[in-house]
């Protein structure tokens, strides 16, 4: 079943193409590779199907349904939610805190809310989901900990949480590797197929190519904003236009 459909999606930004009629389908239950050189477009392909832009022409279809034009709040609550190359934790909050927020980034409730104002019982299952999300991402040791005393691969962990408390059916993770040392990213690689096996559709862009090859089983490449080619790691790695275009500078 195709959960994401993305049919022609063009965006420009003045007269820069960033995106030039990219199509690609994802599969319900994978875990999708979307790679390319820096520049090539992904950042601003996230952005378009999480809402925070509108395509130029083309249409982003959720599990058969259009969401194009739909507000970032809107598509969340839909079950699509994107952990951002920047990180957006609030540092001076716990980790317990942060992923509080994240309970209710779905239902539209601002931060006060969140921490102060739930009725008691809505308060009670926030916090359960809390400390089942923590247990799941392996961070319940660190819940009282502010985010901004977290080493890298906890943080990365943590920013997963926060999305992963809203829900998600389709999550989006932008450079969730980026910075990390191999002991980081084993450990967020075996994080990464939990959440798949936990139900969760992954759209993944990323650099590190152990952690792409090793997680996904379909990669989608594109290029100046272009589709440059689709397949299996095997057929993407041996790919010529890959080579040439972005894998031979990179490995
Ligand atoms: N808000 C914006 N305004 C103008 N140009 C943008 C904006 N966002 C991205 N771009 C441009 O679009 C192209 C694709 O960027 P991006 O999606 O961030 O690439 P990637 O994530 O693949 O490195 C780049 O040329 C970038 O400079
Ligand atoms: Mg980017």
């Amino acid at each position: 079943m195709t959960i994401l459909k993305i049919d022609r999606v063009t965006k420009q930004f003045g007269g820069l193409t960033a995106l030039d009629q990219v199509s690609f389908a994802v599969e319900a239950g994978e875990i999708r590779g979307l790679i390319g050189p820096n520049g090539a477009g992904k950042s601003t392909m996230f952005k378009n199907i999480a809402g925070f832009y509108a395509p130029t022409s083309g249409d982003i279809l959720y599990q058969g349904q259009s969401i194009c034009g739909q507000k970032p709040h809107s598509i969340a609550e839909l079950g699509i939610v994107r952990t951002f190359q920047e990180t957006t934790l609030f540092q001076e909050l716990t980790v317990f805190e942060n992923v509080l927020v994240g309970c209710h980034k779905r239902a539209r409730s601002n931060l006060f809310n969140a921490i102060f104002r739930l009725d008691r019982e809505r308060q009670q299952m926030a916090a359960d989901k809390v400390i089942e999300v923590l247990e799941f991402m392996g961070l319940s040791d660190r819940r009282e900990q502010l985010a901004s005393e977290l080493p890298l691969g906890s943080q990365r962990a943590l920013a997963i949480s926060v999305a992963l408390a809203s829900e998600p059916s389709l999550l989006l993770m932008d450079e969730p590797f980026a910075g990390m040392n191999p002991e980081e990213t084993n450990h967020m690689m075996d994080l990464t197929r939990k959440v798949r096996e936990s139900g969760i559709t992954i759209v993944l862009v990323e650099h590190d190519m152990k952690a792409v090859m090793g997680l996904c089983n379909y990669l989608t490449v594109l290029n100046f904003g272009k589709l440059l080619a689709e397949g299996t790691p095997d057929e993407i790695r041996n790919n010529d236009r890959v080579i040439e275009a972005y894998l031979g500078g990179a490995k």
